[in-house]
């Protein structure tokens, strides 16, 4: 199953500068209790942006996939280099951590999402797509300290 999450305010921004716009640590501590054990598919951004808080340390998954056009060797990852080709025909479960860019060309392949709304506004410079929501429903919702943890899955 492919799955995705992130974190978004209310105007559906969720970068700035290529790092996040925040730091609230309830929704670190939902994405390392919801990615520890996955195996994950990222762009190469947000994996640069990843090892700069992880510089000696390993990244905390169970396997990592590193979405880019142009031909690279990643150290503690693997290259997916034809982003549609490994959607359409994986049979493992992937949690897709972003960015804006694999997002939007995995959304289509996504049968649930784990989005965290936080509800305020901040400054930045990357939103997510727009996409139309009605088509996953709610399956489980929380509400902690400002954030809501919202998960949806695709209406059949
Ligand atoms: N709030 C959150 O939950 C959250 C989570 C993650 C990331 N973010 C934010 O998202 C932002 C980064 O997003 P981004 O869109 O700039 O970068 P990104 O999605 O992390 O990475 C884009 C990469 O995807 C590659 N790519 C594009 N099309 C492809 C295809 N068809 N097949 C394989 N690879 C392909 C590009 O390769 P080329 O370079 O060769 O074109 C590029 O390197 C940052 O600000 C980050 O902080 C936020």
């Amino acid at each position: 199953m492919i799955s995705m999450i992130w974190a978004m305010d209310e105007n559906w921004l969720i970068g700035k500068d290529n790092m996040l716009p925040w730091h609230y640590p309830k929704d670190l501590a939902y994405f390392k209790r919801h990615t520890k054990d996955c195996a994950v598919l990222m762009g190469d951004m947000t994996y640069q942006s990843l090892k700069t808080y992880y510089v000696s340390k390993p990244l905390p998954f169970k396997k990592v996939y590193i979405a880019n056009i142009e031909d690279k060797v990643y150290p503690d990852g693997l290259l997916v280099k034809d982003l549609f080709h490994f959607l359409k025909t994986t049979d493992e479960d992937i949690m897709i951590i972003g960015g804006k860019t694999i997002y939007q060309l995995s959304l289509p392949y996504a049968q649930r999402l784990y989005i965290t709304y936080v509800l305020k506004t901040h400054n930045g410079n990357v939103y997510f797509p727009k996409f139309d929501l009605n088509a996953f429903k709610l399956i489980e919702k929380n509400i902690e300290d400002g954030l809501i943890f919202a998960v949806y899955e695709r209406k059949s």
